[in-house]
């Protein structure tokens, strides 16, 4: 499929994971993409494999997220797509009775403040043009509670999901598009480490995916395409949930 031919793709945190699979499905249905990182040399990686445009950027910087998004229009002529997916969850963020106010700020930097420049960077160039789609990465995390909390984590996912929700109805009669994606938990080298070493905390979640297991970046990335594409052209202020089935069960399959 070619579905993002000659469209002109930005994507944060393209060097690992979500990103990085999103920026090589992009890439094979004909996008321009432009890789975004603060990790240069991930950065710089994926981009050449994807015969693409590294941008060295700090997403919590405005000064860098302005020039991300202008590098992108001078080079290529447009800002058809923004994958604001760059995000962090350490692990000095967890139960409220735990986490300071310093890990609490970092996470709601690098996860929401982000986001809020991104999108404010790539409407610019989106309205001028009267046509755009946006996609930034939430999780299921912003509509389920959990008892192994990262309390800012999903306070910034929450945040991500309702301000995607308010943009993509501020802005869908200028023609472009705004939708908070929302993945379950993904098969990630982190994620294989830590539960190799704690097979009951892996068991702990497993047991509510209905689906069995935790999905490949791969996956998430097919949800990207179709929502950046004109496939999802009456797909706005969506909280697109790619999980498993996690969100919708209650008692899941033996
Ligand atoms: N992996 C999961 O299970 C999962 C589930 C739901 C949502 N998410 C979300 O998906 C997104 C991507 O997650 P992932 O698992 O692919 O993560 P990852 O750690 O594999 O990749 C994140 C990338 O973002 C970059 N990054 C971090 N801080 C940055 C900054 N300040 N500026 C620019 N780039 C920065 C990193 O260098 C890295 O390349 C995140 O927003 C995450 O919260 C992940």
């Amino acid at each position: 499929m070619q579905r993002l031919q000659d469209r002109v793709a930005v994507i944060t945190g393209a060097g690992s994971g979500i990103g990085l699979a999103t920026a090589r499905r992009f890439a094979q249905e004909g996008a321009r993409v432009v890789c975004a990182d603060i990790d240069e040399e991930a950065g710089v990686k994926a981009a050449a494999e994807v015969g693409g445009l590294f941008v060295k950027a700090d997403v919590t910087s405005e000064e860098d997220v302005e020039r991300l998004f202008r590098t992108a229009f001078e080079t290529y002529g447009s800002v058809d797509v923004a994958f604001n997916n760059a995000g962090i969850s350490p692990p000095d963020d967890d139960s409220i009775l735990e986490t300071g106010l310093d890990a609490w700020r970092r996470v709601q930097e690098v996860n929401l403040t982000s986001v809020y420049l991104c999108c404010k960077h790539a409407l610019e160039y989106m309205r001028r043009q009267g046509k755009g789609s946006i996609i930034n990465t939430a999780s299921f995390v912003a509509v389920m509670g959990s008892a192994t909390s990262q309390i800012s984590y999903t306070a910034s996912k929450g945040g991500v999901l309702s301000m995607s929700r308010e943009l993509g109805v501020q802005f869908a009669r200028e023609g472009i598009r705004v939708n908070a994606l929302c993945p379950g938990p993904v098969n990630t080298p982190l994620l294989q480490e830590l539960f190799a070493k704690d097979p009951e905390r892996a068991q702990r979640r497993l047991v509510h995916v209905p689906i069995g297991r935790f999905a490949e970046a791969s996956e998430i990335a097919a949800a990207v395409a179709f929502l950046a594409s004109d496939d999802a052209s009456f797909i706005t202020a969506s909280q697109f949930l790619v999980d498993g089935g996690i969100s919708g069960a209650y008692v899941t399959p033996l």
